[in-house]
């Protein structure tokens, strides 16, 4: 064997004792989430995250390739919390509610947290046209919107493990919670009128409540929309003073006890 030939051999051994790791690495974190979810521990520990983060630091200080290290552990924290999204969930989750309820903060959570792809549906609609919400609205008026939405949503079939930010007013079609039935569970997000007023009130892409942004008026059309939002969802999680954590957390014992049942 020539230099080359040796250098690409013990190469070769490298790579074995990673696959070897991974593969290792990939059993302990599905033992891990059997254990939490057996013994009822938080699913998402953002704490432990930070001390595997601390670890790699401390260790790769000083070595060489150190950018090149923290990527490859940067994805295979990735694909672990991937792992534990699919293990969790091997269907979409629809977030539906009102403007302001918190769908967005929660899916951008879920996404983080674990690594959980994001539909957002009035961005890729606005994407999409070209133009805002408003724009939208005003152009070609709200069915034009509203068909949008439900192509939307069928396309959604094709999808799983798939967190759905749908606008506030998806659910109020029926065919659209039939289509988020056929792959997903759907989770109703409720805040009180007054939380929903502060979390809104400095946005000025929507156009429903634009120009009427108060309390009463708020309050009115979520209860118009009320029986309807009810109706679609399989669970209910109040949002009032609770962190994205908190939810999160709450969502998926809900979830997870749905799915046993
Ligand atoms: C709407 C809610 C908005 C957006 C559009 C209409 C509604 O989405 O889809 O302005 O009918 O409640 P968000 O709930 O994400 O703000």
């Amino acid at each position: 064997m020539n230099q080359l030939e040796i250098l690409r051999e013990n190469l070769g051994q490298c790579d074995e004792i990673i696959l070897d790791a991974l593969l290792m690495r990939n059993r302990i974190v599905e033992d891990i989430m059997s254990y939490k979810e057996a013994h009822e521990l938080p699913i998402i520990q953002p704490e432990q995250e930070a001390r595997q983060q601390d670890w790699l630091n401390g260790r790769i200080d000083g070595k060489r390739h150190k950018k090149e290290i923290i990527d490859v552990f940067s994805s295979i924290t990735h694909n672990s919390k991937r792992i534990q999204a699919r293990n969790l969930f091997n269907y979409n989750i629809f977030l539906i509610g009102f403007m302001g309820a918190g769908k967005s903060t929660i899916s951008d959570y879920l996404s983080t947290m674990l690594a959980m792809d994001v539909v957002e549906m009035d961005q890729i609609i606005a994407q999409r046209q070209g133009m805002s919400i408003s724009d939208i609205f005003e152009t070609y008026g709200e069915q034009y919107f509203r068909d949008l939405e439900t192509n939307l949503l069928i396309e959604m079939q094709s999808k799983s493990n798939v967190v759905v930010s749908c606008g506030g007013g998806t659910p109020m079609r029926e065919c659209n919670v039939i289509e988020m039935k056929k792959n997903g569970h759907v989770v109703l997000l409720t805040a009180k009128p007054e939380t929903i007023l502060d979390r809104v009130k400095d946005n000025h892409d929507r156009p429903l409540i634009e120009n009427n942004k108060t309390v009463p008026f708020i309050a009115d059309l979520m209860e118009k929309r009320r029986e309807k939002y009810e109706a679609a969802a399989d669970i209910v999680i109040e949002t009032d003073n609770k962190s994205a954590l908190d939810i999160c957390e709450e969502m998926i014992h809900r979830l997870r006890a749905l799915d046993q049942n």
